[in-house]
């Protein structure tokens, strides 16, 4: 099965992305797997070149970090291989203006800046683009990405009927659990790069102290009662779904190990700090050695162009230009 996903250098990874997207891509990688740096999607937003080029090379770390073995998945920088932009135009021309208009996270982003770029508008074709290159049949990302996922498939199939059978129709996967972690001190909404507080969001990289500190501060509720039960406590809610995303347990089993929301919030902790550590050794050690980690992505750009490519020639052809 050809299972195709990306992640933006946007920022620091926090614990919403590793639940939601890196863990289940090193659990579930085979060689038939590609995972993306997808750098363009960053510039959708204001951000500096040194910031976006220091970004691209520490998420690329941090997904050989997660696990991903560059023999046998292949791992990535979007703007390495050009049909991803070359595509995208194309199926701009497929895509409809109100179809774009209608995109739930376009909107959100666009209310929170002052003025925003075309870019901004027409990313979810960009990603579109990105997903149809490799003719990925399963495409696992987190819940906030359903609505970009249903137009990539709604694409493919727009272009098919019109121009002949070229792309793979793909499908979503989704996470059993943590598919959404939530923001620790506002936990009704999601743990968010841009948007949450610094003590709402956690990094996977933040120091030992921090991550202590932020799951001892997580919001909870006053009633004291330790049970599973999203609707009256989100906070507890969302806290019991990380512990068992670590744990393997549900969240029921974990919740009825305790009377205390502190014991709770101490063995999550503890399990927090034990399960990142590793990773956070791991991508160390790749940075101090940019040479191979850049060695590691250009041999991933080549696998991947040579895809890219004939699925590029498919679509190019089907529509009358080179
Ligand atoms: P982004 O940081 O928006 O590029 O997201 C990278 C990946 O992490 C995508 O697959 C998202 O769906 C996933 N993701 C982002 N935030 C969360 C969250 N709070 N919970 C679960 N998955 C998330
Ligand atoms: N839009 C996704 C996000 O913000 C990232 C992304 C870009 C992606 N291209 C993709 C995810 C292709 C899966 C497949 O999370």
């Amino acid at each position: 099965m050809r299972v195709l996903s990306g992640i933006q250098p946007s920022g620091a990874v926090h614990l919403g992305n590793y639940l939601g997207a890196l863990r289940q891509w090193a659990q579930q990688q085979s060689n038939n797997s590609y995972y993306c740096v997808v750098d363009l999607h960053a510039l959708t937003l204001p951000i500096s070149p040194a910031d976006l080029q220091r970004h691209t090379l520490e998420l690329s770390a941090t997904l050989f970090a997660v696990g991903l073995d560059p023999n046998v998945a292949t791992v990535f920088v979007q703007s390495q291989v050009p049909h991803h932009t070359r595509l995208s135009w194309i199926l701009e021309c497929v895509a409809s203006y109100g179809e774009l208009s209608r995109m739930t996270q376009f909107k959100e982003k666009a209310d929170r800046q002052d003025g925003f770029s075309a870019g901004l508008f027409t990313y979810p074709v960009l990603m579109a683009a990105d997903i149809l290159l490799y003719d990925a049949q399963r495409v696992p990302v987190g819940d906030d990405q359903r609505q970009h996922l249903e137009l990539a498939r709604n694409l493919a199939e727009r272009f098919n009927n019109r121009y002949g059978e070229t792309f793979v129709v793909p499908e979503g996967f989704f996470p059993p659990v943590a598919a959404r972690v939530m923001d620790l001190q506002e936990p009704t909404r999601k743990m968010s790069k841009s948007v949450s507080s610094p003590l709402g969001a956690m990094g996977i990289f933040d120091s030992e102290a921090d991550i202590r500190k932020k799951i001892m501060k997580a919001m909870t509720d006053t009633d004291g009662e330790v049970r599973f039960d999203w609707d009256a406590k989100p906070g507890l809610a969302n806290l019991l779904e990380i512990f068992s995303a670590f744990s393997g347990e549900t969240p029921d089993t974990v919740a009825s190990r305790y009377e205390r929301y502190g014991d709770l919030k101490k063995d999550l902790a503890d399990l927090v700090v034990a399960h990142l550590a590793p990773i956070t050794q791991r991508r160390d050690d790749l940075l101090a050695d940019k040479g191979e980690l850049n060695r590691l992505l250009s041999i991933g750009a080549a696998r991947a162009e040579v895809i890219a490519e004939a699925t590029y020639r498919r679509a190019a052809s089907a529509v009358g230009v080179n």
